[in-house]
């Protein structure tokens, strides 16, 4: 796996950056479970788990943009969609059949390149967010 997390991905905004170092812990134990040769039905639940986390994420960003009223909502919140419904297609590369050590090395390689473009939306549209919500919140300061 070459995506580890750095101190170089945080934001400055804490409850943000425990959320991305979170889902880069859950990424990394899915990655590891594949690897490990896991069953289908646990991996399918720990995939589960994870959009569900994932979802959540976007949710506290996306309620966030609106309470500010973030000037980028719109593009920044068709990213968020367009990466879940990327995530969840790692799930139609075995929908039927067993978990073989070629299929866990497609699922890994297409979590390893979610992570890329997770990992670009981290560093170009959150940060772009979280710059504007410290300029926010040090603007209210008195
Ligand atoms: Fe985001
Ligand atoms: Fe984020």
């Amino acid at each position: 796996m070459t995506t580890q997390w750095y101190e170089g991905l945080k934001t400055g905004i804490e409850e943000i950056d425990i959320h991305h170092e979170g889902l880069f812990e859950k990424i990394h134990e899915l990655v590891d479970a594949f690897e490990q040769g896991r069953e289908i039905a646990p991996l399918r639940k720990q995939i589960i788990f994870f959009e569900g986390f994932l979802v959540s994420h976007f949710a506290l960003e996306e309620v966030l943009m609106r309470k500010f009223a973030y000037p980028d909502y719109s593009s920044h919140y068709n990213e968020h969609i367009q990466l879940a419904n990327n995530f969840s297609r790692v799930i139609n590369l075995f929908e039927d059949g067993e978990m073989t050590p070629h299929l866990a090395s497609v699922a890994v390689n297409y979590i390893n390149n979610w992570m890329k473009s997770y990992i670009a939306h981290l560093n170009l549209a959150d940060r772009h967010l979280t710059d504007f919500l410290k300029n926010r919140w040090q603007e209210k300061l008195p």
